[in-house]
């Protein structure tokens, strides 16, 4: 185990002196997400979690630290860890733990610390747990089965651990109720789309600085975060190639200014290359085989599968980091190839993870299906559900007022014509 910690009974933490510069960045977030203050405010008062005991395993980043620190002041107690061994901020992660918060995590941790890290924070034996990816929970179904009984159910924030858990629950290997924290309307359609978008450039540009404009920037994966970020490279100027296999995802690349071809083609004439689809080996070694010199290559999807880099060690010649989570592999015929974070999310690894405002959604989802949990998950069905729709139309109210937006009412002639089937032509 890697030395040079901060380390106590409840955290450990790469360097608990990087606490002042976390609280800084924490505060940063906290200006930004107004729907989480409100909902921390109604819930302090209410102590709606006081009693309950959540564990998490998601990113830890500033946004975060203000969805750990709601749930404490509603009463909860918390440990966690983070969902990736390249996306915990240890500045924020050390602000956490000098607040007394139970946390387990920093940046660049190898796989054995990964788990070792959930199986500290499943110490508490939580009532809940709250997941990005489905690694907790499938760490309590595998090797901590006797926590079972305790847990009224958990929470999955993307859609690789809904995922997941769908194949889970198909195959009766689900033991608690889940709620799909990915699938509310202002989760997917705000986070995933504009949340990466934003976010994996800004991380491709943090280790790159390259231009993008004049570009051809290829998406592999035209979903919800694969969209985002096309139409934020098309914004740059970049000319953006779609790979796909589904037929209406690249119909729909297509009628949104989007070239479609298959990736052996795409290869072939690609600058810059984003996987965004949830599966592995979308690039393998044939692909590193006929791409440009200088090609960037790098991941938005929340394994590190997506790009075979065993393939690409086999074909180089060397290898170097150029450039902060940036790699050089040298192939033998003298082409550069750059690997961004390793192969890992680059937005979380290179850059700061999505902003603060659209994170302020999808952590209020998670903060209301927490409290939903503690008052009803006794009672939910043994099955991954989805947010109520009412949920979502709160949250989205919530967030409308702080931006400032007027909302329009329907009159009461106009809902007696929504209802009205004999009104036609
Ligand atoms: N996933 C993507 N961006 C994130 C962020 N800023 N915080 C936590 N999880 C994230």
């Amino acid at each position: 185990m890697s030395e040079n910690f901060s380390t106590s009974d409840h955290f450990k933490v790469r360097d608990l002196g990087l606490a002042k510069a976390g609280r800084m960045k924490i505060d940063w977030a906290e200006s930004r997400m107004p729907v989480m203050a409100a909902l921390r405010e109604e819930h302090a008062r209410k102590q709606s979690l006081k009693g309950f005991r959540i564990t998490g395993c998601l990113h830890v980043t500033k946004e975060t630290a203000v969805l750990i620190e709601a749930l404490a002041a509603a009463g909860a107690q918390i440990s966690w860890s983070g969902c990736n061994p390249l996306s915990t901020n240890d500045e924020v992660a050390a602000a956490l733990a000098e607040a007394g918060i139970s946390i387990y995590a920093w940046h660049g941790m190898n796989t054995e610390e990964f788990y070792w890290c959930i199986d500290k924070t499943l110490e508490q034996k939580p009532t809940m747990t709250l997941d990005d990816g489905a690694d907790l929970i499938f760490r309590v179904h595998d090797k901590h089965l006797d926590l079972i009984e305790g847990i009224l159910g958990g929470t999955e924030e993307t859609t690789t651990g809904v995922h997941r858990l769908r194949a889970m629950s198909r195959d009766q290997a689900l033991k608690y109720p889940v709620i799909a924290v990915n699938d509310a309307e202002t989760k997917w359609d705000f986070d995933n789309v504009y949340g990466t978008g934003q976010s994996s450039l800004d991380g491709i540009l943090r280790a790159t600085s390259v231009l993008l404009a004049g570009k051809n920037f290829v998406v592999a994966g035209y979903g919800h975060c694969g969209s985002g970020c096309a139409l934020r490279a098309a914004g740059m100027g970049a000319s953006v190639i779609a790979t796909e296999v589904k037929p209406t995802a690249a119909l729909k690349a297509t009628l949104n200014g989007h070239r479609v071809m298959k990736m052996d083609e795409a290869a072939k004439v690609g600058d810059v290359f984003i996987t965004a689809t949830g599966m592995k080996d979308i690039l393998v070694g044939r692909h590193f085989e006929t791409m440009k010199d200088g090609a960037i290559v790098c991941n938005t999807g929340h394994y590190d599968c997506e790009i075979n880099l065993v393939e690409l060690e086999e074909l180089a010649e060397s290898k170097r980091t150029i450039r902060d989570n940036c790699e050089e592999y040298v192939m033998k015929d003298g082409r550069r190839i750059y690997v961004l974070a390793q192969g890992r999310l680059v937005n979380l690894a290179a850059a700061e993870g999505h902003p603060s405002e659209v994170m302020d959604m999808s952590f209020a989802n998670q903060f209301l299906s927490m409290v939903k949990l503690a008052q009803e998950g006794k009672d939910l069905e043994i099955a991954v559900h989805d947010i109520p729709e009412a949920q979502d139309q709160q949250i989205a109210a919530i967030k409308l007022e702080t931006l400032d937006a007027g909302l329009d009412v329907l009159t009461a002639e106009q809902i007696a014509y929504d209802d009205d089937y004999a009104a036609g032509t």
